[in-house]
This record gives structure tokens, sequence and C-alpha cells, in this order.
């Protein structure tokens, strides 16, 4: 007998605060996802395992988890064994009625492994804890760079447009955002440096781009721009060295610092004035690897909003 379509809670819990745990592991489940800015359901579907000659259900399974972005469902399991036995009996039950719904049983140690996995939780201990909030996730990221990506093929349609990353803090994001443009591209970076402690804004290149960019189609392709100075500065740069074209596309804006007025062309995310480290951004060079974007909490030396030298 084929099962009948599974029942569906609605609406199934995705917060802390609406969502009436029944386990602490599962609540400790739900704040990490919330750490990784992972979309979740708690317990929204019952999947019927097995129904009388009247249709009543006899018994069922109704995974704790649903992730949205990753589309599996998640079981929290203890290692009491009476409990695992049962639980694998009917995860086997399930995917013989239900074969295209994916459920993974996970043990507590197993938690970060399963994130990392899919690249979200690939941050370690020390890290972690120096995070406040993740701004924006791993799959906020990725959708917004394919959005970008599409709007830049979009308007360079018929040219080659070169794009020139300012190290070290775009690295991620070049990467990224050059495999979303759907055109021929080619690109340049450039190294440069603040001067620190004269206040002046004054930009040094250290290390210049390969390419001459006469007559070429250029996209600066920057990480954030908070006062806009050196953005400012690079840009009368390149300007003097007459490219057909110069544009800007930066991943966050950082408006409310604001000392120039620079014009950004694509803009990822508008971001708070505080600082952002994660996804190629940089705390005095730590953090580069994080795979979301988030702020740090202050500690005595700690990061004050905009203020670090690149
Ligand atoms: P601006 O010249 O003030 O616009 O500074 C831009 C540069 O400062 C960026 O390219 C970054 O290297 C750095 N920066 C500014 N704000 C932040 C932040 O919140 N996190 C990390 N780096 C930042």
């Amino acid at each position: 007998m084929s099962p009948r379509p599974f029942e569906a809670r609605s609406p199934a819990p995705t917060t802390i605060e609406d969502a009436r745990f029944a386990h602490e592991s599962e609540e400790e489940f739900a704040r990490l996802l919330d750490f990784y800015g992972v979309r979740w359901q708690y317990e929204p579907r019952t999947f019927p395992l097995q129904r009388g000659d009247d249709g009543r259900i006899l018994e069922a399974f109704s995974p704790d988890f649903y992730l949205v972005d990753l589309d599996f469902y998640v079981e929290l399991t203890t290692l009491k064994q009476g409990l695992v036995t049962d639980k694998h009996r009917k995860l086997r039950r399930m995917r013989e009625l239900y074969p295209d719904v994916e459920v993974k049983l996970l043990y507590r140690r197993d938690y970060v492994r399963l994130l990392t996995k899919y690249g979200i939780g690939a941050v370690n201990e020390q890290e972690r804890m120096s995070v406040r909030e993740v701004l924006f996730s791993a799959s906020e990221i990725e959708r917004r760079i394919g959005e970008l990506g599409w709007e830049i093929a979009r308007d360079y349609h018929g040219r080659e447009p070169l794009l020139v990353g300012v190290l070290k803090g775009v690295t991620c994001f070049m990467a990224d955002l050059m495999r979303h443009v759907a055109l021929p591209v080619s690109i340049d970076f450039m190294t440069i440096s603040s001067y620190e402690g004269d206040g002046s804004g004054a930009v040094r290149v250290v290390q210049d781009l390969s390419e001459n960019i006469a007559g070429r189609h250029v996209l600066i392709v920057e990480d954030i721009v908070d006062t806009g100075m050196t953005l400012n500065h690079l840009m009368k740069q390149l300007q003097a060295r007459e490219p057909a074209s110069l544009a800007v596309c930066a991943l966050l804006d950082k408006r409310a610092r604001r000392l120039v007025d620079v014009q950004l062309d694509y803009v990822g995310f508008e971001v708070p004035d505080e600082f952002v480290v994660g996804y190629g951004l940089d705390f005095r060079q730590r953090f580069r690897n994080l795979p979301f974007i988030a702020t740090v909490r202050s500690e005595p030396d700690g990061p004050d909003a905009g203020t670090e030298p690149r």
C-alpha cells in the first residue's frame, strides 16, 4: 500500500522563542543553527509509518528539525541503546516509504561535524567564541552574489570587463563573484595600504595591477566601503589611466560612516556601523576564513568600528 501524503504541522516553529523543545539538546542544536544562520523548522512534519484498516495512524515519525536551505531533516539522538535501535528501525521504514525524503540521524558530537561538511560550521572554537552575531550566512551571501553576477552580466553584455580586486579582503568575494558572471572576464589585483595614524586617509599602492587598463571596462571589486577614502583615492588613480569605463561593485556598504561621496554601482548588502569580519574580512588578519559575515565581541583591545587599517 502506498502511503498517504505526510501530515504537515502549520506553521512549524522557526525560532527558539516559539519552539517548545522536548529536550535540551534540541535547543542547543537550534542555537548552533541560529549562530551559523541556517534556517530551520522544528518538527514540521509527521510521516505516517503504519496505518490501521480504518486509516488511523498506528505508528509515525516526526523528525526533530527540517533545515530549509539544505533540504533535509535531522533527528537528534542520544547514546541510549534501546532508543537508538527503535529509531534505526523507524528510519529504515521511513526510507522505504519515503525514498525522496532525506533524514539524518545525529549524535550530539556530530552537530558541528555535519555543519562543517556543508561548509557552514568550519569555524574553530576560539573564533566561534569571539563572534557576536552572524549578519549574513553563507547561503545568504551565495544567493546575493548570484544576483549581483546576473546584474553585471546583463549590464556588460557584449563587453569583456576586467574585474579589479583590492587585496586581501576581496579574495572570497572575487572568487565567488567571477563564477557568477556569465561573460568572458579577466581579473587583476592590487594591494594598497592606508597610512596609519596620520588620519589623512591617504592610500599607498603596495602592489600595482599587472594589466594595462587603458580602453578596458574596469569594474573595481571591493569587500567593504566604509569612509570611502580608499575607494575614492583608488578611483582617481585608475581613472587617470583612461579606462573605457570605471564602475564599482562592493559586497558591503557601511553607508553610515561615509565621509567621501563615492558612487557604488553594485552593492551586496548594507551593514550597520559596526566592525564586521568573515568571508575575507579580517580583524588583525584573523577571521578571514569564516564562511559567514559577523560582528565580533568587543574586547579591551577589540575592534572599534572601522578604524582598523586593512
Ligand atoms: P574606507 O577607506 O574607510 O572606506 O575603508 C575601506 C577599507 O577598510 C576596507 O577595504 C577594509 O579593508 C577596511 N574596513 C572598513 N571597515 C571594516 C570592517 O568592518 N571590517 C573589516 N575591514 C573593514
